[in-house]
């Protein structure tokens, strides 16, 4: 399988390691290992320390309460559902200390769960992070409160084999990764 990145610069090799699976084991993720992930999302750095993300994960023993997280993903994204965890992030839109809206809460809980999945891949888990669903639906069936938006749901556990997934999704895990080069992205002193 082709997952690593491949990179003339040394990085951290949990940033190596990490990589968005489509075939996940039976293996279950226990409480106590989400716990570890949501406790490295929770000392991500965020604007005037407001800390706007929130999460809501269930775990596959707890059938009802799955299925409601795995009801809201699109179709394209049931391969998901064999994870051993759903959660949603969430974004409280507005600062606790004034209530002006927050430009980057966004950002933030995009922060917070980078954090998340870099202690998956300490654990050996994996994520995958996915805009597929319907976040309408989630606001209903979850109960997210008024003021906090959906940002993106996950899908966590052990690596699966590739073998499991229907051909269109096994070509996909097996592509090599792609990155845009630095010189695309970065500039020094001014945009070239
Ligand atoms: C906000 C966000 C939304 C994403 N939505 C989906 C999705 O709906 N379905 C999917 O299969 N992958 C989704 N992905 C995963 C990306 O496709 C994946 O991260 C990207 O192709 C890079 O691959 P890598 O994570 O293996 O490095 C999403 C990732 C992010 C960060």
């Amino acid at each position: 399988m082709s997952t690593s990145v491949e990179n003339s610069i040394a990085i951290h090799t949990l940033i190596e390691n990490r990589w968005s699976p489509r075939a996940f084991s039976n293996e279950s993720v226990s409480d106590e290992q989400m716990e570890a992930l949501f406790e490295a999302a929770r000392w991500a750095p965020s604007a005037m320390n407001e800390q706007p993300w929130r999460f809501i994960y269930a775990t596959k023993e707890d059938e009802a309460a799955f299925k409601q997280l795995a009801d809201c993903l699109v179709e394209g994204n049931s391969w998901a559902k064999k994870a051993s965890v759903l959660f949603v992030s969430i974004a409280k839109k507005s600062y606790d200390f004034n209530g002006d809206p927050n430009a980057y809460a966004w950002h933030d809980v995009g922060l917070a769960t980078g954090n998340l999945l870099l202690q998956a891949t300490e654990l050996g888990l994996h994520v995958h992070l996915m805009g597929g669903f319907n976040a309408a639906k989630a606001k209903e069936v979850l109960g997210i409160r008024e003021g906090f938006e959906p940002v993106s749901m996950g899908a966590v556990g052990y690596v699966g084999d590739p073998e499991s997934l229907p051909e269109n999704l096994k070509a996909r895990e097996m592509a090599p990764r792609q990155r845009k080069p630095l010189n695309e992205l970065v500039f020094k002193g001014e945009w070239k």
